[in-house]
């Protein structure tokens, strides 16, 4: 039986979770991944305040019983009080891979020099690859573009499903032997 890849959408957003006003990270990163991926998928999206308790909890969630082997999360990121999502994915990660991080904020300082108040990080928890976006909408592409190519390989070292992107849209890298033959 062929199963889609399950992929949790993350937003973490005060205002959002209470309706002040309309979720606009969550739909872009769905639409970003709808043009970019041609593997069946399914989206599961989730909207929660910037709460440590609700974020880790949600994350585990995503990851342990839903299955997801890719969970992209969206604000949360910066200095302010309330923004705690690194230390959410931080404290629910078996792994981190900085790598993520350091490369969208190199990507993102091009577009703006605040780019640089993001601790937005990235991390393994079991069969998932929890990646942090900040909350600007306009970032959700700057990043993504930046960091996926490295993605499907990542989700096959864990043990996911065999990702494919358009390769006009975001090419996939992996390893020669771990591409399928021709
Ligand atoms: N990265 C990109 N690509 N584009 C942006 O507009 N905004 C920055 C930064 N990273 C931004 C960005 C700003 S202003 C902040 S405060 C931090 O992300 C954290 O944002 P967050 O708390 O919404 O996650």
């Amino acid at each position: 039986m062929h199963r889609s890849a399950r992929i949790g959408i993350l937003t973490v957003s005060d205002r959002a979770s209470r309706g002040e006003y309309r979720d606009e990270g969550g739909p872009a990163i769905e639409a970003w991944l709808d043009a970019a991926l041609t593997t069946p998928w399914v989206a599961l999206r989730r909207v929660i305040p910037d709460e440590l308790h609700e974020v880790e909890t949600t994350l585990a969630t995503l990851a342990d019983t839903e299955g997801c082997c890719l969970i992209v999360t969206t604000g949360g990121t910066g200095p302010a009080p309330r923004d705690v999502t690194p230390e959410a994915t931080e404290a629910v990660c078996d792994k981190l891979l900085p790598g993520f991080g350091e490369q969208m904020r190199a990507v993102s300082l091009r577009h703006v020099p605040t780019a640089i108040l993001s601790r937005q990080t990235a991390g393994i928890r079991g069969g998932a690859l929890i990646v942090n976006l900040p909350g600007k909408p306009s970032a959700i592409a700057e990043c993504l573009d930046a960091v996926f190519p490295a993605i499907p390989y990542c989700v096959d070292l864990i043990g996911g499903p065999y990702l494919e992107t358009d390769p006009v849209r975001v090419p996939s890298f992996r390893p020669a032997h771990a591409r399928p033959p021709d």
